[in-house]
């Protein structure tokens, strides 16, 4: 049996991933209180321990507008837990796959991003994950896969379709950027794309994963309302389309960080157009 170690596994990703290990996977979940990644003895010991065949860190500090007064937690959990547990992965022979973010991108371009692409991060957030990434690159003897995604979101922990259903509860109307394009991703997803890219022995190296399609934040409420409202026959505030410019928060965003899939799609097969887990989500947080 496959013995692969989860990192970060309170968090939505790591519940998921948990939760859909494949048969034949003995998955051992810690959570920051079983090990903190930023603490490099505490990750050596635990790979030593447990010796297992794969690692999959899910474990980030992921408050991107807190990010911007916290550079210092930012930087400890998602550019020096990468190296930490990239050097153990190389000490102990097991293959890494390190989760990153659609914001090491500036949001210049117009079109999907590659794996190949320029970085330039806008914000810390960004910044500290992008630093992770070059820990992993640069730990000689590692073999590792760097998963990026972006606008993830499932029925548990913290996330913005959670979060435009309170508002929808709370508020007469609810207004959301619509400047801002991308593409939503279920921890299903994502959770089950590593797991098919360790299990079919994806070579090392930069994947893009998100489901499939495009939105911007205000498509993307619009569909959580509209998909709420059908299934609990519940009347939730409308959505009203605002640009970012009216909408100041302390990190910048990229305008635009659709990411392209096709060397990801190429191993694990097309993900679901987003509106289909979308629905699985919202029926299982409104029924
Ligand atoms: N959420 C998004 O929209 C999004 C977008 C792009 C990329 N990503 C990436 O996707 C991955 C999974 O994110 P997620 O959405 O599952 O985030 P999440 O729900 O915030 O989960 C992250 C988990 O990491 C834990 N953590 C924080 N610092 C840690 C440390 N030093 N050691 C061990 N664990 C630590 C957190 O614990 P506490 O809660 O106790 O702090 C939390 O349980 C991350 O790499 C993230 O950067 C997420």
């Amino acid at each position: 049996m496959r013995r692969v170690v989860v990192t970060g596994a309170g968090g939505q990703l790591g519940v998921e991933l948990v939760r859909r290990a494949p048969v034949g996977v003995e998955v051992i979940g810690l959570d920051r209180t079983a090990l903190d990644i930023g603490d490099g003895v505490a990750v050596h010991r635990a790979m030593r321990d447990t010796r297992p065949s794969a690692i999959i860190n899910a474990g980030a500090y992921t408050a991107v507008d807190r990010a911007e007064s916290e550079p210092d937690a930012a930087h400890r959990a998602n550019a020096e837990g990468p190296r930490h547990l990239a050097a153990a992965a190389a000490a102990t022979g097991a293959r890494l796959l390190h989760v990153s973010t659609d914001f090491v991108f500036d949001g210049g371009k117009s079109s999907p991003y590659l794996p190949e692409d320029d970085t330039a991060p806008l914000g810390v957030y960004g910044a500290s994950k992008l630093a992770g990434e070059q820990a992993v690159r640069d730990t000689a003897g590692v073999d590792a896969l760097i998963v990026r995604t972006g606008w993830v979101y499932s029925a548990h922990g913290q996330n913005f379709v959670k979060t435009m259903l309170r508002l929808m509860r709370e508020r007469p109307e609810v207004r959301v950027v619509a400047d801002q394009i991308g593409t939503p991703t279920s921890t299903a997803t994502l959770a089950d794309t590593l797991w098919t890219l360790l299990d079919r022995d994806a070579p090392s190296g930069t994947y893009h994963c998100s489901d499939a399609g495009v939105a911007s934040w205000y498509d993307f409420a619009y569909a959580i309302r509209e998909l709420a409202q059908a299934s609990s026959g519940e009347q939730l505030a409308p959505v009203r389309p605002i640009a970012t410019a009216d909408y100041p928060t302390p990190a910048r965003r990229p305008a635009y960080s659709v990411l392209d899939k096709t060397t990801t799609w190429a191993i694990t097969g097309m993900a679901p157009h987003w509106r289909e887990p979308l629905r699985a989500v919202i029926d299982e947080l409104v029924r």
